[in-house]
């Protein structure tokens, strides 16, 4: 019998390489999506179930469940994949920018782990991976939102790893450094509540985060290549590993910078990359 994954945002990016790897794997894919029609070559494959799921929709979730359940009778993968990234001034997101940013990335992926449990633990086994970012390790600057969702997704796994494991479960993040995906063109720059002394400096910011989110990675190493990621995420489906891996040569890099020395200097260097572009010298 085939085994079975569900996959969270799977229209597109590493949600949709990670399906497609499954599926070439010889998993029954249950690949969910926002809107059923965003993958055309998801559904030219065999062993793909496309099905509608927004991770903020509770009836969403029980749906998928029930519908695996009755029609395979067990879950043994779920990826939480979906995300999108709130960047921008604190200040200036609204109540609802912060709400969604947590929703999807944080309240929609506990809702995913809610959902699939009673079955894992009847089971008695399953696996649960959790996609975070580097950005949910260290801070960087105008992500606050994004970055804080992704650390609270970090620190949900290290927690729930103790109690799963009681069930045979076993749950671990996932962490990609930069990657070419559709993420850097779905930003949702907040700034809903703008401040008008912040006009100049966030004209700048936004110029700022063009040029070096979307033309290039933040990091000076290059973007990696989207497939690995999905190979890595298989992978540690079906071998025990840590609770936290990263993928991506920025990540190893940056792991080993913070190793020998420290997480100060990397604020610093971090800063000073940042705010020669958007600051008055004298401002900084
Ligand atoms: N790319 C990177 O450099 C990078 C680095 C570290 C971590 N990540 C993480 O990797 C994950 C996948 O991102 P990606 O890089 O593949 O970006 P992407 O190409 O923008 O894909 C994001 C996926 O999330 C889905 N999504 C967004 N909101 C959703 C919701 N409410 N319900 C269900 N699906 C939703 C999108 O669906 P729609 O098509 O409907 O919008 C899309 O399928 C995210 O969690 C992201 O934070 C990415």
């Amino acid at each position: 019998m085939k085994k079975v994954v569900i996959i969270t945002g799977a229209s597109r990016g590493f949600g949709e390489l990670i399906a497609k790897k499954f599926q070439k794997e010889n998993f029954q894919v249950i690949a969910t999506m926002r809107n059923i029609d965003s993958s055309p070559s998801l559904k030219e494959l065999d062993n793909i179930d496309i099905k509608k799921l927004d991770v903020t929709v509770k009836s969403d979730i029980k749906n998928i469940v029930d519908f695996t359940i009755e029609k395979y009778g067990r879950i043994d993968v779920l990826i939480n994949n979906a995300g999108y990234g709130a960047f921008g001034f604190l200040e200036e997101a609204s109540d609802q920018e912060i709400k969604n940013q947590f929703d999807v990335n944080f309240f929609g992926l506990i809702d995913c782990i809610r959902g699939v449990l009673p079955q894992m633990r009847k089971q008695k086994d399953g696996v649960i991976i959790n996609i975070s970012s580097i950005a949910g390790r260290f801070g960087l600057p105008f992500t606050s939102l994004y970055n804080s969702s992704k650390f609270a997704v970090e620190g949900l796994t290290e927690c729930l790893h103790y109690e799963l494991s009681l069930f045979g479960i076993d749950i671990k993040t996932v962490a990609p450094g930069s990657f070419r995906t559709g993420f850097h063109d779905s930003v949702n720059f907040t700034e809903s509540e703008k401040k008008e002394d912040l006009d100049d400096v966030r004209e700048k910011l936004k110029i700022a985060l063009e040029e070096g989110i979307k033309k290039e990675p933040p990091f000076p190493f290059g973007f990696g290549n989207n497939d690995d990621v999905a190979d890595f995420v298989f992978k540690q489906s079906i071998t025990k590993s840590k609770v936290s891996n990263f993928i991506g040569r920025d990540t190893k890099i940056i792991n080993f910078f913070i190793k020998i020395f420290g997480r100060e200097l990397l604020f610093k260097i971090i800063k000073k990359q940042w705010f020669n572009k958007i600051m008055s010298k004298n401002k900084l």
